[in-house]
């Protein structure tokens, strides 16, 4: 019986800029621990262009998994042989990167004669919240990351609704893209959240795009051309002009998650019904302190519960993918070595399914 014992599950992620290796225990009532979660952030090769540069990421990865998955091995107390079965992200992301740890995880399930678990990287994020706090399904999902910003109603495992998306940039992207006109590095957001607590929010009145329509779609393109127009007029830019700059952003942005929660918690009501409103927030952006603010204070007005894993499961990171991987092993899912990495694999496709062998 598959389910009534503990389950360990070495999990890989590769498909940006960390390279990520885990280990985690499931217990036979599907609690879950996490042994060890080793992330190797590649921030530092990427610093002079100002973003992720797909094939430098790529390399990065042949370099560093190895000696991630070796310690996340040696961190977790296990020998190779007491792995269950090995998850990794088959995507979607770079392709490069994707390549990377998916060939590594069928390689070591060859070597290991383990089973392997191919895992779709935006079902680690919706599932992560059942790591790190037990919540029962259904739930909304709120993923917020630099490739991400969607809204999706989380069934169970395999079974998501997709109720939003950006039409554009990722809420993470934009403000990646605000920190890189404004001079402030990569990654943006944590920047432009420090510099927003000292400005002045009231100077710039940006855009809230979308606002006025009931979709629950995001857009932000047009805030960030308002955000580089606004400080093409009045530079040279001080550092309080910076400072105010961020500020407006910020609080626009966190005016368009307010008003969009607000509508996606409406329709969680009318659909889900009876029961507790659960509300789960994943994802790189979910480190900002106002917006988490902003959903909590959304939240409270419908008596729901706003669930944030801790901030080392939300960026990206091995133990999340180990988890979905345990997740499907308890179902009996796993893939064949036939699994193709994916560039683009939308959570809502019909090959999310599980089908319970
Ligand atoms: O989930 P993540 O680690 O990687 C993926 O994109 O999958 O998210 C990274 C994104 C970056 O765009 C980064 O600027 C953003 O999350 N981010 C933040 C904050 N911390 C990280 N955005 C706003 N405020 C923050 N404090
Ligand atoms: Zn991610």
């Amino acid at each position: 019986m598959k389910n009534s014992r503990n389950t360990y599950i070495l999990g890989i992620e590769s498909s940006c800029d960390d390279t990520g290796a885990a280990v985690i225990m499931r217990d036979g009532k599907g609690r879950g621990k996490i042994l060890s979660n080793v992330v190797r952030s590649q921030i530092e090769e990427h610093l002079e262009f100002g973003g992720v540069v797909p094939e430098l990421a790529a390399r990065a990865h042949v370099i560093y998994i190895d000696q991630v998955i070796e310690r996340a091995i040696k961190e977790s107390g296990l020998e190779l042989e007491q792995i269950d079965a090995i998850a990794a992200t088959a995507g979607p992301g770079l392709i490069g990167g994707v390549l990377v740890g998916l060939t590594t995880a069928k390689a070591m399930c060859a070597a290991l004669d383990t089973p392997l678990i191919g895992i779709n990287h935006l079902e680690a994020h919706a599932l992560s919240a059942r790591l790190s706090d037990d919540v029962e399904f259904p739930y909304l999902l709120l993923l917020v990351s630099g490739g991400h910003t969607q809204f999706l109603l989380v069934r169970g495992v395999g079974d998501y609704q997709l109720w939003g998306t950006s039409i554009d940039d990722a809420l993470g992207e934009a403000f990646d893209k605000v920190a890189k006109m404004l001079g402030l590095g990569y990654p943006g957001g944590p920047a432009v959240e420090r510099l927003a607590a000292f400005g002045n929010a009231k100077r710039f009145n940006f855009p809230r795009p979308l606002l006025k329509r009931k979709t629950l779609d995001f857009s932000f393109s047009g805030l960030k051309t308002a955000v580089r127009l606004a400080a093409e007029k009045i530079a040279p830019l001080s550092e309080d002009d910076v400072a105010d700059i961020c500020a407006g952003f910020q609080a626009s942005v966190c005016d368009i998650i307010k008003v969009k929660t607000e509508a996606a918690l409406d329709r969680y009501q009318q659909e889900i019904g009876a029961g507790e409103i659960k509300m789960v927030v994943a994802g790189g952006v979910a480190a900002n302190k106002a917006i988490s603010q902003s959903l909590s204070e959304v939240i409270s007005d419908f008596n729901g519960r706003l669930i944030v894993p801790p901030m080392e499961l939300c960026t990206d990171n091995g133990a999340m993918v180990a988890w979905a991987g345990a997740e499907r092993y308890a179902l009996g899912c796993f893939d064949s070595f036939d699994l193709a990495a994916r560039a683009r694999w939308p959570l809502d496709e019909p090959s999310m399914k599980v089908i319970n062998k």
